[in-house]
């Protein structure tokens, strides 16, 4: 089958590789028919998220058909439709009874403390072949895959996978609650869903911070109250709308690859942490292969780190769902602690976070599908790679068909 495979920074390709098939009884092979492109796969080529392991297929959002199941998954049979969790999940320990799905005791090969299990991932999270394939062999299937109803389509489900659960997720690590103000960093695919997870949770006003002007215009669509880092001090730009109090609630999606401004009034300072930046890049990053305008880290992995804490009102709240290497070090953690904030972080438990998810599109009151930019087949998937990592004007969340 053809699959995406990591072969190094830098360095990915479309192989032929061997069909999965069923290794443990808790397995099941499902044919992918959508899956689709995330954030979080271009940390791993950047190598702000190492170390990977050569080989690994990439990819941690899917949405297919059931195969085969092993002997002890007995809720699944072969041609049900299903939608794929990124992270895998027991249903049985501790933690997935308390509906922390992505600290699930039992997923990760790497033992009970090694953390989230998530399919295309590092070493330290399995690893486990991913999702952008023609086939996929799923861990712990009873729990891992929710089942679609029919009036759900693939491509509103392939939303459900990883990116609408993590934002939704993001907004109540955040706290949001009615008629709070927020601030969204990052307006990518996440922060796109972070604006509708904060409005629909409660928020009276939220503001979306980002640096790409076709971005904004799509958070202005939600009526997200918009600000360009590259032209204005986004703390300066948010104190003055709340009249000097701060937001309520902040919203992280945005991570380590985050960027300094390149002009406007914020330039000058964070020109002036330059080389703390410097620092914190070579210790997320050991090793890159930059090409060109592709594959570059961001310049500033703890710029996002500084600004939540500056914007957000005293003892207000910081969700951080934009993803960090273990390796970060640095956090402004004096002027959280001088401000009695609250901050909470994590990778989604999709599993438990998306079924009520699921009854809103099924329904019809939300339709997750309007922040899909790009359809493309699995054979033109490392041009889509490329065009996404330089954040080419107009695309967003790509969508791609085995
Ligand atoms: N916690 C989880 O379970 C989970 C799940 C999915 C994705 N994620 C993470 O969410 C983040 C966003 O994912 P995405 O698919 O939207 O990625 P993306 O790369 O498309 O979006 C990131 C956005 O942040 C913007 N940005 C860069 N520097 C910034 C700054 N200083 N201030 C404000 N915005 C800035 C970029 O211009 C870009 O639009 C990634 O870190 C991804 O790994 C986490
Ligand atoms: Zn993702
Ligand atoms: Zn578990």
């Amino acid at each position: 089958m053809k699959a995406l495979v990591w072969h190094g920074e830098g360095d990915i390709r479309l192989d032929n590789v061997d069909d999965p098939s069923i290794i443990d009884p808790t397995d099941a092979i499902v044919r992918v028919t959508r899956t689709a492109i995330c954030g979080t796969d271009l940390h791993f080529i950047r190598g702000t998220m190492a170390p990977m392991k050569e080989g690994t297929i990439l990819g941690h959002e899917a949405v297919g058909e059931i195969t085969a199941v092993g002997d002890a998954v007995r809720r699944f049979a072969p041609g049900d439709r299903v939608v794929v969790s990124s992270t895998m999940s027991c249903g049985v320990c501790w933690q997935c009874r308390a509906g922390h799905t992505a600290q699930c005791d039992n997923a990760n090969p790497n033992g009970p403390q090694a953390g989230t299990c998530f399919f295309g991932g590092p070493g330290s999270t399995g690893p486990v072949d991913g999702l952008q394939a023609e086939y996929a062999r799923i861990p712990w299937a009873s729990n891992t895959l929710t089942a679609l109803p029919d009036n759900i389509s693939d491509e509103q489900a392939i939303l459900l996978s990883d990116i609408f659960p993590t934002a939704w997720f993001g907004a109540q690590l955040a706290g949001v609650q009615r008629g709070d103000t927020v601030a969204v960093y990052g307006a990518g695919p996440v922060g796109q869903f972070a604006i509708v997870s904060a409005f629909r949770q409660g928020a009276s006003r939220v503001f979306a911070v980002d640096g790409i002007d076709t971005r904004l215009v799509l958070a202005l669509d939600q009526n997200a109250e918009v600000i360009n880092f590259n032209r204005e001090d986004p703390v300066q730009a948010i104190m003055e709308a709340t009249l000097g109090i701060g937001v309520d609630a902040v919203i992280d999606a945005v991570g380590v690859d985050a960027q300094r401004p390149r002009s406007g009034p914020a330039a000058a300072d964070s020109e002036q942490q330059a080389d703390e930046f410097g620092q914190e890049v070579a210790q997320v990053a050991p090793k890159t292969n930059i090409q060109g305008e592709n594959w570059v880290p961001g310049n500033a992995p703890s710029q996002v780190s500084q600004w939540s804490i500056e914007t957000v009102r005293k003892y207000g709240r910081i969700g951080i769902i934009g993803v960090y290497s273990p390796d970060l070090m640095s956090y402004p953690i004096g002027q959280a602690m001088n401000k009695n904030l609250t901050i909470r972080m994590g990778n989604c438990d999709h599993r438990s976070v998306t079924p009520p998810l699921l009854d809103l599109v099924a329904s019809g009151v939300f339709d997750p599908t309007r922040f899909i930019t790009q359809h493309e087949p699995i054979t033109d998937i490392v041009d889509a790679y490329l065009s996404f990592d330089r954040r080419e004007e107009g695309w967003l969340k790509t969508v791609v068909a085995p």
